[in-house]
């Protein structure tokens, strides 16, 4: 993770990110045209920009002047990035509006991240209280991760889930609360559904009965057969009983 401002060498290397940022935006978007069009109207581009300024003032501790232009980035982007957050390379925001990213939010390199995304705090940590996300992770649109805990590399957020647990690497994670669904492209299944527990007694009570439903209609079946050839042999019989 880089972040640089001020020296040319530093300002070659920002031209070089801005190159990669744009080459990330063709890659992701199918809807990119042309790149007139993606530097002018990709608000992702234009939030990721201002925050590598904002950070790097954040870095020579020029907090206020830093967070005058992540909230400035914000009201033109609907991206509201702290200027303490740390993000990788290539990081692509489609649409954008509505995401949150927490001040000691990490991002690793190659994720995407769709619109009204949270990377938060759960409000009852102190320090280090927004997640760290791996490389190569979709977050869907809507999707909130919050807290201090990791998110592996190669991980797909569905659209909507609450994630609240870390999440390993190669795991599909949906719903709320967020559970993994999918892991090294195998399907993941309850292990234990608590609301359902199996109760032994009742399974063995319906098998015995299944068995004795069995036996009766066999016994019948058995009767109708005797009294049909032989009724005499079964008269005497029923008597007898
Ligand atoms: C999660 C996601 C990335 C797909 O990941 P994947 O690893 O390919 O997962 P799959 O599609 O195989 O789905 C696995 C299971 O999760 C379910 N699932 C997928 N996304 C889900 C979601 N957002 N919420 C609830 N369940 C979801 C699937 O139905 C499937 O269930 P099943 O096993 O019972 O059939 C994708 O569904 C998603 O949500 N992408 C976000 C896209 C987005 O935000 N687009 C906005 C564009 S404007």
């Amino acid at each position: 993770m880089h972040n640089a401002i001020g020296t040319g060498k530093e300002g070659a290397f920002m031209f070089k990110q801005m190159k990669s940022d744009i080459r990330t935006v063709f890659e992701n978007d199918p809807a990119a045209r042309g790149l007139f069009e993606v530097v002018f109207t990709y608000s992702g581009l234009h939030a990721l920009w201002a925050h590598r300024v904002a950070h790097a003032l954040f870095k020579r501790r020029w907090y206020t002047l830093a967070r005058i232009i992540s909230q400035i980035s914000r009201f033109m982007t609907g991206i509201e990035i702290h200027p303490g957050a740390r993000i990788g390379q290539r990081l692509f925001i489609d649409h954008g509006m509505g995401v949150v990213i927490g001040e000691t939010c990490e991002i690793g390199d190659d994720v995407v991240i769709y619109q009204g995304v949270t990377l938060g705090g759960t409000g009852k940590e102190k320090g280090k209280r927004h997640p760290t996300i791996g490389n190569n992770v979709v977050i869907g649109s809507g999707a909130k991760v919050l807290g201090s805990f990791a998110i592996g590399d190669n991980c797909n957020i569905g659209s909507n889930a609450v994630v609240l647990r870390p999440v390993p690497p190669n795991s599909t994670v949906v719903g709320n609360p967020g559970k993994v669904v999918k892991q090294n492209g195998e399907r993941v299944r309850d292990r234990l559904d608590h609301t359902n527990l199996p109760d032994p007694i009742v399974d063995t009570l319906r098998s015995m009965q299944k068995e004795i439903d069995q036996l009766r209609a066999e016994l019948e079946e058995t009767r109708r057969e005797l009294k049909k050839s032989a009724p005499e042999v079964m008269l005497s019989s029923i008597n007898k009983e």
